[in-house]
């Protein structure tokens, strides 16, 4: 039922507050990540983890490099992330000590859980499934297991499950981390980040109808770029490939930085080139990559932290998003993103919950 919502994608997009709550709830305790979470026996394994492999799918497979970036930064905990279609038929090599994670929304894609049958003959501590649905082959073959409460998922483009695995992600970086790089202060203040995200997610789903104002400058173009650095390089991604699935529109995700050795190109008046900027270290690098796509004609849509300081101008237009926690700065740009690839389909007519050519699970190769 999609109530007062037009399709059941926009109503997942709005369900996102609760689901991030729902995901949350009895996760933490005292300030403090609950291990018991991803299983019993997490916290044994966990003590033994000096490397993470991470294999999903699509939109779940963004969701693995956003936690590359946490594992590394905040755990000190290297983390290799690679798509199932290519891990599970290609000669790999095991790091000793490592967890093997998949991600999945659905837990059959069929990709994803060949290659947790691969791992488990290639000497991996233990598998840990990160998934939505309890019932699913993942969960049933994997050692550990962390459902996200998203709720059940109709639309074919994946929205709050993707957000959720986002959760589950930094909660394990947390857990991992808590051994090493991340003491008890700063447990404490990522885990107040997270619970502030239901507050957050509903305050940025407020800009829908400005979003919706600027969808029409998308619609009758044919491609478009998204960049974004740091860990919002894979919400840039992500934000790209909604954009293909629903709205047909060719779009490429480039971490900004590597603007000057190829895309810079591509760009004129023609080209809508999305950014996201939060607040945080690498702000000024992104000011000057989006100057370089000024000069050259390109018409930018910033999705930038309120206190970042970017003005409207001819070629510029600022969605301001609420000032938040650098932590949860993934999760909450995620949203405007979706809401952009939502409104152009619309406007263009395409089966938002339907695109053409695709299904919701992909169950065979
Ligand atoms: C994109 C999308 C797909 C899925 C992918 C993996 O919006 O929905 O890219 O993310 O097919 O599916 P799951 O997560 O069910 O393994």
């Amino acid at each position: 039922d999609k109530g007062e919502f037009r399709h059941f994608m926009l109503k997942e997009i709005f369900e996102q507050p609760k689901a991030l709550k729902d995901t949350l709830m009895g996760r933490t305790g005292n300030d403090a990540v609950l291990e018991q979470a991803f299983g019993s026996e997490a916290s044994d394994i966990f003590d033994q983890v000096k490397a993470v492999q991470i294999v999903a799918c699509g939109t779940s497979y963004h969701a693995g490099i956003v936690a590359k970036y946490w594992l590394e930064d905040w755990a000190g905990i290297p983390c290799n992330v690679e798509v199932a279609s290519e891990y599970r038929y290609r000669k790999t090599v095991t790091l000793p000590n490592t967890l093997f994670v998949t991600i999945s929304q659905s837990g059959q894609t069929a990709d994803t859980l060949a290659a947790l049958d691969k791992s488990k003959s290639q000497g991996y501590l233990a598998s840990l499934a990160i998934c939505n649905v309890a019932s699913s082959a993942l969960v049933r073959n994997s050692d550990l297991v962390f459902l996200t409460q998203a709720g059940i998922e109709i639309g074919v483009a994946s929205t709050k499950a993707f957000t959720t695995q986002l959760i589950a992600l930094q909660l394990l970086a947390i857990a991992l981390g808590r051994r090493s790089n991340i003491n008890a202060e700063r447990e404490k203040q990522l885990v107040k980040g997270l619970m502030d995200l239901p507050v957050f997610a509903a305050a940025v789903l407020q800009l829908n109808s400005h979003i919706q104002t600027i969808s029409h400058h998308f619609t009758e173009r044919h491609h478009s770029l998204f960049l974004g650095r740091g860990v919002q390089y894979p919400i840039a991604m992500e934000g790209a490939l909604k954009i293909k699935e629903i709205s047909y529109i060719h779009a490429e995700a480039y971490p900004s930085g590597e603007l000057k050795h190829g895309p810079l190109a591509l760009v004129d008046s023609d080209m809508p080139v999305v950014a996201v900027a939060p607040s945080g270290d690498l702000l000024e690098k992104i000011k000057s990559n989006l100057e370089e796509v000024a000069a050259r004609g390109g018409k930018l849509y910033v999705f930038a932290d309120e206190n970042a300081g970017f003005t409207n101008d001819e070629q510029t237009t600022v969605i301001n998003i609420p000032h938040c926690q650098e932590s949860i700065a993934p999760i909450i740009y995620t949203l405007p993103l979706q809401l952009l690839s939502y409104h152009v389909a619309v406007n263009k007519g395409t089966d938002v919950d339907q695109p053409r050519n695709l299904a919701k699970s992909v169950t065979v190769e």
